[in-house]
């Protein structure tokens, strides 16, 4: 199969429409990540996914709409507090977990009786959801555990010959992907950080807890327990307080021959004084937009990533940590 890359305009709309309707999958932008969406009311569509991704059947998908969709068509008992979440928050980076009503496939859910939603704010993510007027059901557009997509051509480095479209909407600003919130109990839950943090939530609605997985634990969202995110090299984590013995690795890593850059924020590099550096940028949000980029930048010209994890780990940086964390786990 070819794989076409296309800006999105009135010809790429309608032949994704075509696309999506015929029950294929198409590559999408957000303002995260890139998303790999099908038909969520397609049952052979949204299997498909799963199979391109490789991914495990018990992961369920978020469902993508348009920001005049009646969300009610699809899911029940939106409590009060979700309401005033959505007039913050949405459309944006933020995907909300309700009782589903049943109507998708019950694949996309992996038979779960809940409902992940979101309504992207990327220009051109409402236009095309729009253009094909269903909702969508999407993973990030990436190989399960690689590193997520935050460009057109990270989905095609995934997916070259395995998809017939990739609409390109540019570098994702975002760069992590939506915070996953349950807004099925009479609190919300983060399920997933991201950009909008538990602060920002709770700051609307008084109160928002965190949802810790623990190994072995029934995952009230199953995506939380795989490893994730990963480049194709050897990748070792150290905290900000043990910059100089990731110095000192990378050092003698270097001594051994063995190519090694470093992924840390500026003031790090700036500190570090390493020749091999993967430069996450300055502050909080080029951070997290960077992430993905220069982790796929890394696996091409290093054998070993020695990330150092930012100074600052609350806020916007809890949803990172979480990312590199699962990036550098065994
Ligand atoms: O920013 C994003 O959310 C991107 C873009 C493409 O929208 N999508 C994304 O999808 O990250 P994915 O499939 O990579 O991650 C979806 C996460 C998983 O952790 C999954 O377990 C969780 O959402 N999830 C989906 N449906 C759920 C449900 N009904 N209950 C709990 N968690 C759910
Ligand atoms: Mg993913």
């Amino acid at each position: 199969m070819n794989t076409q890359i296309l800006e999105i305009n009135e010809q790429s709309l309608a032949l994704s429409k075509q696309i999506i309707v015929g029950g294929g999958v198409v590559a999408i932008p957000t303002e995260t990540v890139y998303g790999l969406g099908a038909n969520a009311f397609d049952t052979q569509a949204v299997d498909s996914i799963f199979k391109i991704k490789g991914r495990p059947n018990d992961n369920p998908l978020i469902v993508h709409v348009h920001s005049d969709y009646d969300i009610s068509m699809l899911v029940s008992e939106i409590p009060e507090y979700a309401k005033l979440l959505a007039k913050a928050f949405l459309p944006g980076p933020l995907t909300m977990v309700y009782k589903s009503k049943g109507v998708v496939s019950s694949s996309v859910s992996c038979g779960l009786d809940t409902l992940a939603i979101r309504i992207p704010s990327h220009e051109g993510a409402q236009k095309f959801l729009k253009y094909v007027g269903l909702p969508i059901a999407a993973p990030s557009a990436n190989i399960s555990k690689h590193v997520s997509p935050t460009s057109a051509q990270h989905v095609f480095d995934d997916f070259n010959g395995k998809i017939q479209l990739i609409l390109d909407g540019g570098r994702c600003k975002g760069g992590i992907e939506s915070t996953v919130l349950d807004c099925t109990g009479k609190v919300p839950v983060v399920l997933r950080s991201g950009l909008i943090t538990r602060d920002m939530i709770a700051q609307v609605v008084g109160e928002c807890r965190e949802y810790v997985y623990k190994d072995g634990a029934l995952a009230i969202s199953p995506g939380m327990k795989y490893k994730h995110y990963s480049p194709n090299c050897r990748t070792i984590l150290f905290s900000y307080d043990r910059l100089e013995q990731a110095v000192q690795t990378y050092r003698q890593e270097c001594q051994n021959g063995v190519k090694v850059f470093l992924l840390c924020d500026d003031s790090v590099a700036k500190l570090a004084g390493c020749e091999n550096v993967l430069n996450l940028g300055a502050d909080e949000n080029q951070i997290a937009a960077n992430l993905y980029a220069r982790l796929r930048e890394g696996e091409r010209v290093a054998e070993l990533i020695i990330a150092i994890a930012p100074q600052k780990t609350d806020g916007v940086m809890v949803g990172v940590m979480n990312r590199l964390c699962k990036a550098c786990a065994n």
